[in-house]
This record gives structure tokens, C-alpha cells and sequence, in this order.
């Protein structure tokens, strides 16, 4: 399907769905200790999100049932909230949230340490996934490619000995929460379609600590790495303008 090109006046929208995800995703900074079971945070978001009057994007999307994705540990992506996971001191996890209003999609994600005390190789892992993000956001603007935004990510990462989740990549996003093109976080520079003012991406890198590969339990959809390494996933939603890239979240 076709790249679907924004007006000003849709990324104004966009970006007020972004608000709301990062509010929420900064409430759930804040609620994050050992103690709190990844449904506290599920049930938190969800009242965030419809007070300030958005519509959770995750919930019923192919089935998923819940407004948040809490990843923890060696989990990668799309683990699925639950009374029964304590988040316990030394923890890492990311929390992905998607909301729409106005017929507009946002999308970010972050990955928050539990407690003060997380392994160096840890912190490591949150501050160059973090980082790779932000790399490739500079990258963002009119004429610069999609290869240009997994290169960057993919240099970040591999710098650091840490490998670039391939199995899951990022999105197009707009009146759908997956629009074409698809953002992997691999790439060649100067390779891959071109951007275009206009554009709104959903960057997201996935990074292990250990090998890249991943696998999804039986619950269908919790992501964790093969080989049971840890696990960082940082996303935002970034609008191509004239001058560079527009975080919507
Ligand atoms: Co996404």
C-alpha cells in the first residue's frame, strides 16, 4: 500500500494523540517500583488514557487484550499485562502504549529500570537502545532514506556488542497504527525509499543485550529472546517536516 502523506493540520492532530501517550507514559515512569504487578500499570494507563479522552489503539487490536505491552527482563515486545508479574528491584521494563483521538494513532514506548539498583550491563543496554532512538531521529528529514534510519540505529547498537531485533520493526502511522512503509532497524545509508515531508514513522528499535534472536511463547504474543538475554525498547512517533523530524510523542 501506498505511503500516506500528512497534512499540517493531521500532524497537529497527531501530535495531540502523542501528548496523551507520553502523558501516560510518564505517569507510568512514575508508578513503576518493586512491588507493582504489570497489570497496576495496565489498569493506571488505561484510566490516564480515557480521562484524557483518547482510545486505547493495543486493546482488540488481532485480539490483543490489553491497553499496554509490559515487556520485562529477556521479554522483547508485546508482553501481555498481568496480576501475577511483581516487577521485583533489578527489573527492566518497557511499556508500550498506543492510543487514538480524532481518528489519529500515536505510538511510543519506553524501558524503565525497577528500583536504583540495575546490573551496569543493564543501564547500558536502556542508555545505547535510548540512545540509537535518538540517533536515528537526527537522521530524519526531506531526502534522507529509511536505510539512513536503520543504519544509524544498527551502528548505535552494534558499537556497544548489543544486537538489533529483526523479527519485529517499525511503521507508518496515521489514521492506522500500522501504515506502509515498515522501519526496520537495520539498513544500508543512502538505501530504501526516500522520506518525504509529510511522513509520520513509528521508530521503534528492539535490542538485545545477547543474540538478536526472538521467539513468542504460547500465549501467542510475548516476544523473548532466544537466548534469554535481556531486552530494551524505546519508540517514538516522528513526523518528517521541512527542517528534520517533528516528535509527535
Ligand atoms: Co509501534
Amino acid at each position: 500500500m501506498a505511503i500516506v502523506i500528512k497534512s499540517p493540520q493531521e500532524i497537529e492532530k497527531m501530535r495531540r494523540s502523542g501528548g496523551v501517550v507520553r502523558q501516560v507514559l510518564d505517569a507510568m515512569r512514575d508508578l513503576v517500583k518493586a512491588g507493582v504487578t504489570t497489570l497496576d500499570l495496565e489498569r493506571a494507563a488505561e484510566e490516564k488514557i480515557r480521562e484524557l479522552g483518547a482510545v486505547p489503539a493495543f486493546k482488540g487490536y488481532h485480539g490483543y487484550p490489553c491497553v499496554l505491552c509490559t515487556s520485562v527482563n529477556e521479554q522483547v515486545v508485546h508482553g501481555i499485562p498481568s496480576a501475577e508479574r511483581v516487577l521485583a528491584p533489578g527489573d527492566i521494563v518497557s511499556i508500550d502504549c498506543g492510543v487514538v483521538m480524532d481518528g489519529y494513532y500515536g505510538d511510543s514506548a519506553i524501558t524503565v529500570p525497577v528500583g536504583e539498583k540495575i546490573s551496569p550491563r543493564a543501564k547500558r543496554l536502556l542508555q545505547v537502545t535510548q540512545a540509537s532512538l535518538e540517533k536515528a531521529i537526527q537522521t530524519v528529514r526531506p531526502g534522507a532514506t529509511l536505510g539512513d534510519i536503520g543504519a544509524a540505529v544498527q551502528e548505535v547498537v552494534e558499537s556497544e556488542g548489543f544486537s538489533v531485533v529483526r523479527d519485529f520493526v517499525g511503521h507508518g502511522i496515521g489514521t492506522r497504527m500500522h501504515e506502509d512503509p515498515q522501519v526496520p532497524n537495520y539498513g544500508q545509508r543512502g538505501v530504501g525509499t526516500k522520506l518525504r515531508e509529510g511522513m509520520v514513522l513509528a521508530i521503534e528499535p528492539m535490542v538485545n543485550a545477547g543474540k538478536p534472536g526472538v521467539q513468542v511463547l504460547s500465549d501467542g504474543w510475548t516476544a523473548v529472546s532466544e537466548d534469554g538475554s535481556l531486552s530494551a525498547h524505546f519508540e517514538h512517533t516522528v513526523a518528517v517536516v521541512a527542517d528534520g523530524a517533528m516528535v509527535l510523542t
